[in-house]
């Protein structure tokens, strides 16, 4: 609980940012601190392997995939310390190569979301990564994308949960949020 504590610490919030109405919750300040910002990392690692997500020794997370844009700073090194593979899912446009796609509702108009068409395998184990998670818009685009790939969506992993939201009843495996936010 140290851990969380710490973490929580860390985070800071900007009103009316960015626009009027919007309590903006920073994560950069904890990447600032090395020592705060491994203790994210473990906190994230451990969780993943602590078993509560149905993973064993012979079953391992296959694959991380993370969020544009602040999940690219999470995923890829979580993926690391696992042995996992490290998969982004992008705004439209932006990757190359055969691309998945899927479109979410934004408050204005709709948006989409890629994947590189050949990036999971039926059957991998997926964990999903993001800074925080507001709507859920974003994160059940991504499960979407998992999906139609053939793989598995075993958790959503996020630093930050906006409860007020109720994000989660919408996404097709459980959220694991370090801070709950009202
Ligand atoms: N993304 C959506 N809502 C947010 C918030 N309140 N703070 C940071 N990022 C966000």
């Amino acid at each position: 609980m140290a851990d969380v504590q710490l973490i929580k610490s860390r985070l800071t919030a900007h009103p009316d940012f960015p626009k009027k109405g919007i309590v903006f919750l920073d994560i950069f300040p904890i990447l600032r601190d090395p020592f705060v910002f491994e203790t994210l990392i473990t906190h994230f690692t451990q969780h993943i392997t602590s078993h509560t997500i149905g993973l064993t020794e012979t079953k391992k997370v296959d694959v991380i995939v993370g969020l544009d844009a602040r999940g690219f700073l999470l995923g890829p090194i979580i993926a690391l310390r696992l042995g996992a593979a490290f998969v982004p899912v992008r705004k439209a446009g932006k990757l190359p190569g055969q691309c998945i796609s899927a479109s979410y509702e934004k408050e204005y108009g709709m948006d989409s979301f890629e994947m590189q068409a050949d990036a999971i395998k039926p059957g991998q184990t997926v964990v999903i990564i993001d800074d925080l998670i507001a709507t859920g818009g974003s994160a059940k685009t991504a499960g979407e994308l998992v999906a139609k790939q053939g793989g598995k969506t075993l958790e959503y992993l996020f630093i930050i949960e906006l409860m007020f939201l109720k994000a989660a009843s919408k996404l097709d495996a459980p959220v694991y949020s370090i801070v709950q936010s009202d």
